[in-house]
């Protein structure tokens, strides 16, 4: 903060110079407001709220790049956003500023024609709060409304910045903070009000979207997705809800009693005009696995639903759930885009609702009523038959699971996850990005709910193979695929698609110049023909390029922007341990424009030395114990089999390993919680942390032999690592 002061002191000077010598009005600001706001669509050279206009469907109307000459897109400018973890910010464009955030929430205003900084915004995070983000402390961006610029912190507040300046205007704790909340999600600014809502389901808490006064901060509404745990009032706008609807659906036993049943509203918020609603997202259940949930074995709702209410007042209206008794993280928080589709009575126009959630169902409601009007599966999956005539899933038994492990697709990062889709209203077709990254789910017997921890109730080692070798590490990472799929949500199936080598890709911007863009994991940032799928212009970002991507214009020229970086679910706790090594990556802004010819830097490779740094000790019985307690207890952060994807400390290479002292005050001393480690002494004993760290230098030694294998496998195929 303090290397700040500066920065904002001489913004301030600035303002009073700009004061001074036009002597009339200052520069403004961010000086949206709802005219503005309902009017996004008509004004194509801003982008105003995080899905770029109310409906959120990330589709421009500007055309200056398009298929003829997307070619010629070069690099414009680019910003350091100054930041090792996950970037997944969609910036703002208001009035020649771009607003964007960084990981730990850090607000960032930029001169958007040259990424020139104005100001930034450090709302000085307690680091330790790390151990409660499920999945890396991201955030997605931010909302602007009458001069203010409005960020939901990852520890749970809301605060307002003077857009001018960046200065705090207000600050309200949003969360009781005693318990594993956080806040990932982009706010949005309806008729001034700010909606935000919140995460945590996986280590147990309850969800709500919440509206605050955007002038005052002042607590509007609060609408709560799952009953109190004793079913009684609370005192807020949904008490009417749950008591008429969402309390049967839940016994009066099991852990949501205590943990909160989940149903966060992390992500999909957005603003039906039409119906003056509020049509947001609900999450997965906490914890995943029903049955120790909820003893009676009901469809829990809100959990995994799609829920409308009045804007001003947060009254219920209508829901529609997509996965009734969630029991594998299968949230319905992705992307809701609002559309004007000819499915009416003889195919007049219809107000619909449309979401692809993490169950790989593709639904279409009705925005006024609810209605289900229509639903298919965008990408293969064995967890349900099909969907009834009310989009209820036909299960397949078997993914109820019980002890032995169901290797299921969707796994629970989804076959779509937060990156965000968009859709064409001329072409009428839907861009997902979709993904396979099935996995094994098992009950965990011995499951007991602790405090400010993963509580799945799943177990988190299931059908993981003990050793790993060159075939399993193949046939692993040929189950994870990732594509573009162009839906044509009328007829519910594929227009076209693209098959990307990676399974987690990137959000999804459509224009009118009839381009798709679309980042990757591995950096490569493309733009495809909307009509065909063509691939018709690609740059290599360096970087993770996940986020929404955005488009504005400034003085005629058309500028397209994406911020990058490394981190999120997938890469602590996912599949990505099992694709090349990836050293640490600072996240950048990286801007484009026709004819440029700017460069981005290399990133800093420094990655650790990947050799074991002590022999290996311990007896199978207590390696075994230590790949159990490891994936239970670790796997989250530092990635499936000790492999990490390079956003945490890739343990098998840590000297600290080599040293059992060392190890035992951080795993179970706590010594480097100020940083996100958090003690594990309530969950392991000193034995328990000794086999762990067995298991891990087996680790480091199989995986070096393994890693020697596969590079002379490359040499011999001409191929670099
Ligand atoms: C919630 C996320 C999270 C979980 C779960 C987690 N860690 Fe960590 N761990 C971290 C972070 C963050 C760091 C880096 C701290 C820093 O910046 O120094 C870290 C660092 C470490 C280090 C130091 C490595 C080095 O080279 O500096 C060790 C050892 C470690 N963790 C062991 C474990 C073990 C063993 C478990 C399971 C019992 C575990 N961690 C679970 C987040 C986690």
């Amino acid at each position: 903060m303090s290397s700040m002061r500066p920065h904002r002191l001489f913004v301030s000077l600035i303002s009073i110079l700009i004061l001074v010598s036009c002597g009339s009005e200052p520069a403004k600001f961010a000086d949206v407001d709802s005219q503005r706001l309902l009017n996004a669509a008509a004004t194509p050279e801003e982008w105003l709220t995080y899905g770029g206009t109310y409906d959120e469907q990330r589709h421009s109307g500007l055309d200056q790049i398009n298929t003829d000459n997307v070619a010629q897109l070069g690099v414009a400018w680019t910003y350091d956003l100054a930041t090792e973890r996950g970037v997944e910010s969609t910036p703002i464009v208001v009035d020649g500023v771009m607003y964007v955030t960084s990981a730990w929430s850090v607000v960032y205003a930029l001169d958007a024609q040259t990424g020139r900084e104005l100001w930034l915004y450090n709302p000085d995070v307690d680091k330790a709060v790390g151990a409660k983000a499920c999945c890396d402390v991201v955030n997605r961006g931010v909302a602007v409304w009458k001069s203010k610029v409005y960020v939901g912190v990852i520890d749970g507040r809301l605060e307002a910045l003077d857009a001018a300046t960046g200065e705090l205007v207000w600050s309200k704790v949003t969360v009781d903070q005693s318990k594993p909340y956080t806040i990932t999600g982009a706010p949005r600014v309806v008729k001034g009000k700010v909606l935000i809502g919140n995460g945590g389901a996986e280590l147990g808490v309850r969800g709500y979207i919440s509206a605050y006064s955007a002038e005052t901060g002042d607590l509007v509404w609060r609408f709560y997705t799952v009953p109190n745990p004793n079913k009684q009032p609370d005192g807020e706008v949904s008490d009417s809800a749950l008591k008429d609807i969402g309390n049967l659906t839940w016994g009066d036993e099991g852990a949501w009693t205590t943990d909160g049943g989940g149903g966060t509203v992390w992500d999909s918020i957005v603003y039906d005009e039409v119906n003056d609603s509020v049509i947001f997202g609900v999450g997965n259940g906490s914890p995943w696995n029903r049955d120790h949930r909820d003893a009676g074995k009901g469809d829990n709702l809100f959990l995994s639903s799609i829920v409308s209410v009045d804007a001003a007042t947060g009254a219920y209206k209508w829901h529609f759930q997509t996965t009734p008794g969630d029991n594998w993280d299968y949230t319905a928080t992705q992307t809701i885009i609002l559309a004007d589709l000819p499915m009416g009575v003889e195919g007049a126009s219809r107000r619909v609702a449309m979401q692809a959630p993490k169950n790989g169902f593709f639904y279409i409601v009705d925005a006024t009523t609810g209605e289900y009007l229509s639903g298919e599966a965008y990408v293969p999956q064995n967890w349900a038959e099909g969907l009834d005539e009310n989009g209820r899933p036909i299960e397949n038994p078997e993914a109820r699971y019980g002890d032995t492990p169901f290797m299921q697709n969707p796994g629970p990062l989804g076959a779509h996850n937060w990156q965000p889709m968009a859709f064409n209203p001329e072409l009428k077709l839907v861009y997902i990005p979709a993904q396979e990254i099935p996995d094994y789910y098992a009950t965990d017997r011995l499951f007991e709910a602790r405090s400010q921890k993963w509580n799945t109730g799943t177990d988190l080692a299931a059908g993981l193979p003990m050793d790993l070798d060159l075939a399993t590490a193949l046939a692993l990472r040929a189950t994870l695929k990732g594509r573009l799929i162009a839906w044509d949500p009328i007829a519910q199936e594929a227009r076209w698609s693209v098959e990307h080598s990676n399974a987690w890709n990137g959000g999804v911007l459509s224009t009118a110049g009839g381009l798709v863009f679309q980042g990757r994991l591995e950096g490569d940032f493309a733009a495809y023909n909307a009509a065909t799928g063509a691939k018709l212009w690609s740059q290599n970002v360096k970087s993770g390029a996940a986020s929404g991507p955005g488009t504005y214009e400034i003085d005629g020229q058309q500028y397209v922007t994406i911020t990058t970086g490394w981190g999120s679910a997938y890469a602590l706790a996912g599949g990505s341990a099992y694709d090349q090594p990836v050293p640490p990556i600072v996240g950048k802004v990286v801007t484009f424009k026709l004819g440029a010819k700017g460069a981005i830097p290399d990133p800093d490779l420094v990655m650790a030395l990947r050799t074991p740094k002590a022999d290996k000790f311990g007896d199978q019985a207590m390696i075994q114990l230590g790949f159990d307690k490891y994936h239970f207890n670790c796997r989250v952060c530092h990635g499936p089999l000790a492999i990490s994807s390079g956003v945490l400390p890739d343990l098998r290479w840590s000297p600290i390993s080599a040293n059992v002292d060392v190890w035992q005050s951080i795993v179970l001393g706590g010594v480097l919680s100020a940083k996100g480690m958090v003690s594990f002494a309530d969950a392991l004993s000193p034995a328990e942390a000794e086999a762990i760290r067995a298991y891990v230098i087996k680790q480091a030694h199989d995986g070096a032999a393994l890693e020697a294998e596969v590079a002379a496998l490359m040499a011999a195929q001409g191929a670099t690592p």
